[in-house]
């Protein structure tokens, strides 16, 4: 049997978190899609011409430890509004998205292009001054961060590139559950994805 659950929304509302979450609860492999688009950003970086770099994508690409860093979030929204990225993408997502025994995966057109009869959908959004600041934790855990200015002005960029591109554009499904985790804890953000997913079962 599968059953497929798709996570969408801009960076740092809380996707990854509840994702893991989720495929844990159900026991459900995880894709998080952003790491595609992220391995295509650093070999950009590293000189590869991003088309060449999304159809030979390999499994060392995505096991690279530095795909977290800002600058290589800036570089997969930028190799993201390239189609033909996104089309060398494709088949391998949905593949995944119908494995037996069930998949999770999370990114921005999920719901709407990669798994458009996913079994559960959800847009989970929070406001993008939450979102900076939860960034901007995280990164400064890992020594990654400058400022908050910073972070904030990183995470716009990347929105407005996403919401605005004409590939995919980062958009709630028309079936999607809207999570808006500004004001939720972890567990009660969770808490509100396995209800939403339950009522699709
Ligand atoms: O989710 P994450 O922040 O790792 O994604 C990095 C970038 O990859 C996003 O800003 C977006 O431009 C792109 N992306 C995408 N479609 C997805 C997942 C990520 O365009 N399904």
């Amino acid at each position: 049997m599968s059953f497929t659950i798709a996570i969408d929304g801009p960076a740092a509302a809380g996707k990854g978190t509840i994702s893991r979450a989720v495929s844990e609860h159900y026991g459900f492999a995880h894709l998080d899609t952003g790491l595609l688009y992220r391995a295509v950003g650093a070999k950009m970086l590293d000189g590869v011409a991003p088309v060449d770099a999304a159809q030979n994508l390999q499994p060392e690409d995505l096991a690279r430890t530095d795909l977290r860093g800002p600058e290589i979030a800036q570089a997969a929204s930028k190799v993201a509004v390239i189609g033909e990225v996104r089309l060398a993408l494709v088949d391998f997502q949905r593949a995944f998205a119908r494995r037996v025994g069930g998949a999770v995966l999370d990114g921005r057109d999920i719901g709407t292009v990669i798994c458009p009869r996913a079994d559960a959908k959800l847009f989970v959004t929070a406001s993008a001054e939450v979102r900076a600041k939860r960034r901007f934790m995280e990164l400064a855990a890992k020594g990654l961060a400058d400022s908050l200015d910073e972070v904030l002005a990183d995470v716009k960029a990347r929105d407005d590139r996403d919401i605005n591109r004409a590939e995919s554009p980062l958009k709630p499904a028309d079936d999607a559950v809207l999570i808006d985790t500004s004001e939720l804890s972890i567990e009660a953000a969770i808490a509100a994805a396995i209800a939403a997913i339950e009522a699709r079962r």
